[in-house]
């Protein structure tokens, strides 16, 4: 091994132990593949770790994280014994914040053309050459796809912070307050990042969406937006409010490139694109600070439902692995990685939210086969 990466993991809850259980040998297998290995860290932090200690993320632990290793990978965080979801909020938001990841980085990407509950997508589809190559298993040239955008969600302020006034509760008075909190330089830095982003990647459009029709405070996005657009002279700006660009994701995907938007709007947005192209059980998400150490995780939740029940799609889990081997400079790990769960695709391995019968282990069997 040339290399020895250093990422620690936190499986979390649900659904989270069992994609992350099904990762790891995938991971393990596209690292060695660049001549790399993972010394992986298990940290038991979790619903059950709270429940049964009171931590949710001890400060040692925190520092440990923040100092010493290359990555974070997590599989889902959140349980009904815990209503409240402090343990969610202190872990997960908590490293988000106090790391400072404040690129949220949501790949939209149809793997397969049956994937995109859209009916008409394969009449939309973007060139023939981009079709036949994601249709046709035997090519497996190209993981050219005709719905492949980003989304960059503000990461670090927004609705998340959780400030604001309570008064009355439990009466018919009661007020809820919550500050929605845009700074110059979070929401600046986050644009910054789509367009960097956009011009390294050959992207040519960079859409930017905000309620700055009803919400003033979003106006500054708009005049971020402008002046930091004008520095990038080859990539075209756009600007959608919110209701309508969620509206444009179903009618026309293919046209988005890069997406750039606030805190609530990422979130929420990204569990839409994760619904054109197949679910949440094929959302990957990255948290980044470029430079530093990132946190990887699938969009999806702990599905407490499904948990326990070997049926969950690991594929969500794989290709965020795949965005942790980009981000620590592994390109061909990556590239390897999200190709073999296309390849699995392709070959028509579908688990239940796909509406399939594979299970969890026998998904993550497929593609690991195809790293061979
Ligand atoms: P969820 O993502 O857990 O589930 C939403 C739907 O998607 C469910 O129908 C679920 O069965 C399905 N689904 C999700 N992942 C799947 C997978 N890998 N394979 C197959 N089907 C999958 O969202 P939710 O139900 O709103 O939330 C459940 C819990 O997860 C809550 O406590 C929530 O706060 C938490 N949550 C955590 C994270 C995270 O840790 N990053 C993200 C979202 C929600
Ligand atoms: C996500 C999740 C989290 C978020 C929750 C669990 C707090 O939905 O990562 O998308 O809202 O950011
Ligand atoms: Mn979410």
């Amino acid at each position: 091994m040339s290399r020895t990466l250093r990422v620690a993991s936190i499986a979390g809850d649900g659904i989270g132990p069992e994609v992350v259980a099904a990762a790891l040998p995938i991971l393990d297998r596209a690292a060695a593949l660049e001549d790399a290995g993972i010394a992986w860290e298990h940290l038991p932090l979790g619903a059950d770790h709270y429940l049964a200690t009171g931590e949710t993320l001890p400060q040692a632990t925190f520092e440990h994280l923040r100092d010493d290793v290359d990555a974070i990978f997590v599989g889902a965080l959140g349980d009904p014994r815990v209503p409240g979801n402090e343990h969610a909020r202190e872990i997960l938001l908590g490293l988000r914040f106090r790391l400072d990841l404040y690129v949220n980085f949501r790949p939209v990407k149809l793997y397969h053309p049956d994937l995109t509950p859209l009916k008409p997508a394969a009449a939309r589809q973007r060139g023939s050459a981009a079709v036949g190559a994601v249709a046709d298993p035997s090519t497996r040239q190209s993981l050219d796809s005709p719905i492949d955008f980003v989304i960059f969600r503000e990461n670090t302020e927004g609705s998340y912070l959780a400030r604001g006034t309570a008064m009355g509760e439990g009466t018919a008075d009661e007020e809820q307050i919550s500050h929605e909190v845009h700074t110059a330089l979070k929401a600046g830095r986050i644009i910054r990042a789509a367009f960097d982003w956009a011009r390294a990647h050959g992207r040519t459009l960079v859409t930017m969406a905000d309620k700055s029709n009803a919400i003033p405070a979003h106006r500054l996005w708009q005049r971020l937006f402008r002046e930091i657009g004008d520095e990038y002279p080859t990539i075209e700006c756009e600007h959608r409010y919110v209701d309508a660009i969620a509206m444009e994701f179903v009618r026309t995907p293919e046209r988005f490139q890069v997406v750039v938007t606030n805190n609530l709007y990422g979130d929420i947005l990204s569990d839409l694109g994760a619904g054109l192209v197949g679910g949440l059980g094929l959302a990957a998400s990255a948290n980044l600070h470029p430079g530093r150490p990132g946190l990887f995780e699938p969009v999806h939740g702990s599905a407490p439902p499904l948990a326990g029940k070997g049926v969950a799609n690991p594929m969500a889990a794989c290709l965020t692995g795949a965005l942790l081997f980009e981000q620590v400079g592994l390109p061909r790990a990556a590239a390897a990685l999200e190709h073999a769960v296309w390849s699995a695709l392709a070959d028509g391995v579908r688990t239940a939210d796909l509406g399939g019968t594979a299970s969890t282990a026998s998904a993550a069997q497929v593609v690991l086969a195809h790293l061979a």
